[in-house]
């Protein structure tokens, strides 16, 4: 970016500002390249109050949207109620959303009881996007009947984006704000609890653990009926199984947490061969699910192993080469990441830690950059399905902090836990088979540090703790 020739950088523009020199801003909105315009107008920070925000309104002409989106963004920044007419007038006619959707939004940021009928109109826009901007603007003014009655009414319209900003815009407002961190609420569950193994049935485990105590979920379900762990009466009970766990799961995750599920569609063998075999798309039925429970989706990620390792399923198909007869070799499984809903952004998340925290659990070196992840099996000779230790840590360095609380609901042979304590977090699992907890405190080097409970022993102490939930009892 250049002016008369000189390389144009933020500190000339701070220096400007500094020094009231505003001949500066006038000149190079007048007479200077797009580019240059762009970049001031970017860069250009806080204004004081008595800067001449008129300047802007040279560009208000410009061919170029992205920097009339700006212009308008600064005019906002004047709180000065005589560029309202200016703004409304360009929201109403502008051809750029972008540029109407943030007029609307300086209207909104003036603030002044004069924005009131012009944000009134901007409720009734074609684009939802300046809808919700005439009804971020309104909201200081909620109390007002007019605009009550109004808000009221953009309630009932049949748009979800528009719905959802509403509910969450309002009930941020009214909510009362807690100043204590989330980490101390139930600090008695998460210091007795931390760095445990629960033998049991999580249903019945999962019942009894507080609310928003825990701060990331990794899991892989049994394979319905895939492995002989894992025997269902159908394959609804098994989903309706699932769902009731994934139901307490997201009642304990901290709000704006994660839970990624790992699962694969499995196929369940024919009979005889008379028979057809079943396959089931566990990820994608076990999807809407997760989304009717609360989550919002995040992402979809791929673990593709390397083909040797998948069962092969096309031997037939190689000799004989009729079509119909073709079966892919399955040399993937599903790592869907979930969010327990919050309209919170994620850097709500990041400042409930201390910077330490914070630059202690950064994610160092190479890492995964794509929603592919090339990553080798791991075999156990005491359980059948057990994650690969590289996934497991990838999961937890990329989904939580130093000294969080990982949670495995189907533990199996812990690999959670043991991954969770190699990146200095903490873990809480919950596994049925008593063989697998065993081999698990056997195996794992933390074993000493590690607090085995079996599920009536967990639920004496929730009751000594005094935080048993009085509905279930210890039978
Ligand atoms: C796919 S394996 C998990 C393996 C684990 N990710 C690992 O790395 O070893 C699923 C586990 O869930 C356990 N399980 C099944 N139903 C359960 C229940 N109701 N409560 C707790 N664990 C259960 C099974 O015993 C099995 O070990």
């Amino acid at each position: 970016m250049t002016m008369n020739g000189h390389q144009l950088t933020k500190q000339d523009i701070e220096q400007a500002k500094q020094n009231k020199n505003y001949s500066f801003f006038t000149k190079i909105f007048s007479s200077e390249s797009d580019s240059t315009r762009y970049f001031v107008l970017r860069k250009i920070g806080r204004l004081p109050r008595d800067f001449p925000f008129e300047v802007f309104t040279d560009l208000v002409k410009t061919s170029n949207h992205n920097i009339r989106v700006l212009l308008v963004k600064n005019l906002g920044k004047s709180e000065n109620p005589s560029f309202i007419d200016l703004l409304s007038r360009i929201a109403a006619t502008d051809t750029n959303s972008n540029v109407r959707r943030e007029c609307v939004s300086s209207i909104g940021r003036i603030g002044t009881q004069t924005a009131i009928s012009i944000l009134l109109k901007f409720l009734e826009d074609r684009d939802s996007r300046v809808v919700v901007q005439a009804i971020r603007g309104l909201l200081p003014f909620r109390h007002n009947k007019d605009v009550k009655s109004a808000l009221q009414k953009v309630n009932l319209m049949d748009d979800e984006v528009v719905g959802q900003t509403i509910k969450e815009m309002i009930s941020d407002k009214q909510k009362v704000k807690v100043k204590q961190p989330l980490q101390t609420i139930h600090n008695g569950f998460t210091n007795s609890f931390s760095n445990t193994l629960i033998c049991g049935d999580c249903r019945k485990i999962l019942k009894q653990v507080p609310d928003n105590v825990l701060h990331l979920c990794f899991t892989s379900p049994p394979y319905y009926n895939a492995k002989d762990y894992s025997i269902y009466r159908s394959y609804k009970d098994y989903l309706d199984f699932l769902t009731r766990v994934f139901r307490e799961v997201y009642r304990v995750l901290q709000e704006g947490r994660f839970f990624i599920l790992n699962t694969s569609p499995v196929l369940v063998p024919r009979m005889s061969r008379k028979h057809q075999s079943q396959r089931y798309l566990i990820p994608f039925d076990i999807h809407p699910c997760l989304i009717d429970i609360g989550f919002d989706f995040i992402d979809d990620i791929i673990w593709v192993k390397p083909e040797p390792s998948a069962k092969n399923r096309n031997g037939g198909f190689l000799q004989h080469r009729k079509p119909l007869a073709y079966k892919a070799n399955s040399v993937c499984e599903y790592v869907i990441v979930y969010r327990k809903h919050t309209n919170k952004l994620i850097d709500w998340n990041l400042r409930q830690y201390s910077n330490e925290t914070v630059e202690k659990s950064k994610v160092r070196g190479e890492y995964e950059k794509s929603n592919v992840w090339h990553i080798a099996p791991s075999t156990s000779k005491f359980h059948p399905a057990v994650f690969p230790k590289e996934l497991t840590s990838n999961v937890i360095k990329f989904y939580s902090f130093t000294d969080d609380i990982i949670f495995d609901p189907f533990a199996g042979s812990g690999t959670v836990g043991t991954v969770a304590c190699e990146l200095g977090r903490k873990f809480f699992l919950i596994e049925k088979e008593e063989s697998y907890c065993d081999n698990f405190l056997k195996l794992s080097p933390n074993a000493l540090f590690t607090k085995y409970l079996s599920q009536n022993q967990f639920l004496e102490e929730l009751q000594r703790m005094k935080l048993l939930n009085n509905k279930i009892t210890t039978k």
